[in-house]
């Protein structure tokens, strides 16, 4: 019950409106039904009375006969003439109770006009009167009352009235049953809901939901099963991220380690060995340097608390300082590297030092994973966007890696590191910061053919 305080509240407010309504409805209902039928006796009971009227008027028609139509038709009836005083009464009403007979009345109908109320008895019981005047030689001789007890009324709307009351019930019996199927048909999918969000806040990210449905609550369940997925895959990386951290750390600490202690128990029998123990923990010592820094911009990039100090870039400087600063790379290699560039050069919105960042890496990756050809880096300016292609005949990447190769720490075949000596950091940086300056890396490869990286940049106009 205490889980289900939705389905409570929901069935409170639909049910308090549905009364409202029933309640309303009943009235007017009750209304209708009285004043129809108030009016329909008083037609009756005025027709009556001028039934009885014209049948005053005839000469044929006695007293006896009037009293005995009275009963007949279970209505009261009072003769009054020009003095107020009763010539004639028949019917169960009191001839002693006067007061229907009044002065104003009279008055009235003397002048030759009807009159009509409902009257009560002191003993409770309602009647409607209605008076009009007898003619005698076309001048108003006595005044006629006929009296129909609203009894009969009375009873006809008391049976209306239970009957709207037991299908006022039974409506609300039902609402209460309708209301009870939707709010656990609306609050059955929350509970499971909200006991899913706690187990997977509790740490059980298996935990998945099966709602189907194709309205809200569907779409709900939808994105806490994507939450959970996605919730479950930062855990596994995160795990696997320290994992890759300790591991590349270990490896130039290590080599640090072993040849320092080379060095210092003078382990070398020559100059040059001792200068090239000394080079590998200078290349290790940058190595290290390079990794803590990747880690740095990684980590301020994931907090989204990287500062991009955006300014007019002249990309075309950029890409030929760049490309100059691995040239000698390149050259050792003996492979050709080529600049070229396409359509008037615009200056584009950018921080500096971060493209620069982006193209070094791409260069450097082609340089690192090509041992024979070229690598052609080509700059294009169209009148709303920018593309930087940067192209290599090396190794390529295999078609069902390339998905993950900007993937944190993601290395083609793990072996290649040893014989290249990568971290797999800087693809993952590269295609952060393309995204946080608003651009989109794509690469396509084919292994031993070649890989082709694209960045393009939409030019503000
Ligand atoms: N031009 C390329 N040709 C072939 N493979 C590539 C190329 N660029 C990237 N790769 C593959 O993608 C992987 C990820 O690249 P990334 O630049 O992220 O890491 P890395 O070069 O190994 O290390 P880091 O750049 O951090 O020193 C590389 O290990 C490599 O296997
Ligand atoms: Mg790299």
């Amino acid at each position: 019950m205490k889980n289900n305080r939705i389905g409570l509240k929901l069935g409170f407010v639909i049910i308090t409106v549905f009364l409202i309504v029933l309640v309303f409805l009943g009235f007017t209902i009750d209304r209708l039904f009285t004043s129809f039928y108030i009016d329909r006796m008083r037609t009756e009971n005025e027709e009556l009375g001028s039934h009885f009227a014209v049948m005053a008027q005839s000469d044929s028609t006695s007293g006896e006969m009037m009293k005995t139509f009275a009963e007949f038709s279970n209505v009261s009836i009072f003769n009054v003439n020009a003095n107020s005083e009763v010539i004639l009464h028949s019917g169960t009403h009191d001839s002693s109770d006067r007061k229907i007979i009044r002065s104003s009345d009279l008055e009235r109908i003397f002048a030759g006009k009807k009159v009509n109320f409902l009257y009560t008895e002191p003993s409770g019981i309602r009647y409607f009167v209605s008076g009009q005047p007898i003619y005698v030689k076309d001048v108003a001789a006595s005044a006629l009352y006929v009296m129909s007890s609203t009894e009969k009324m009375e009873q006809s709307l008391l049976a209306v009235r239970n009957l709207l009351i037991l299908s006022g019930i039974g409506a609300f019996l039902l609402a209460l049953g309708i209301t009870w199927i939707i709010a656990q048909y609306l609050s059955r999918p929350l509970l499971k809901m909200q006991q899913a969000t706690r187990k997977i806040a509790a740490g059980d990210l298996e935990t998945r939901l099966d709602i189907n449905s194709n309205d809200e609550m569907g779409s709900l369940a939808h994105a806490i099963n994507d939450l959970a997925v996605d919730l479950q895959r930062y855990r596994d990386t995160r795990q696997e991220f320290f994992a890759n951290i300790s591991h590349e750390l270990r490896t130039p600490i290590t080599y640090l380690e072993g040849y320092s202690q080379v060095l210092q128990q003078e382990l070398y029998e020559t100059v040059e060995e001792k200068n090239k123990y000394l080079g590998i923990i200078h290349d290790e010592a940058l190595r290290l340097q390079h990794l803590v820094e990747d880690l740095f911009d990684l980590s301020k990039m994931e907090e989204g608390k990287i500062n991009l100090e955006l300014d007019w870039v002249n990309m075309s400087d950029l890409t030929q300082q760049a490309v100059r600063k691995v040239e000698l790379k390149a050259r050792e290699k003996s492979l050709s590297l080529k600049y070229k560039e396409n359509g008037m050069m615009k200056k584009i919105r950018g921080d500096k030092k971060r493209m620069e960042q982006i193209i070094l890496n791409l260069l450097e990756n082609a340089v690192r994973y090509t041992e024979k050809g070229e690598i052609n880096v080509s700059l294009s300016y169209t009148s709303s966007a920018f593309l930087l292609v940067v192209e290599d005949s090396g190794i390529g990447i295999p078609k069902d890696e390339i998905p993950y190769i900007f993937e944190r720490f993601y290395r083609v075949e793990k072996s290649r590191s040893r014989q290249y000596g990568g971290t797999g950091l800087g693809l993952s940086i590269v295609k952060k910061l393309v995204e946080l300056q608003g651009g989109q890396i794509t690469v396509t490869s084919e292994v031993d053919k070649g890989t082709r990286f694209e960045i393009q940049f939409y030019q503000q106009p």
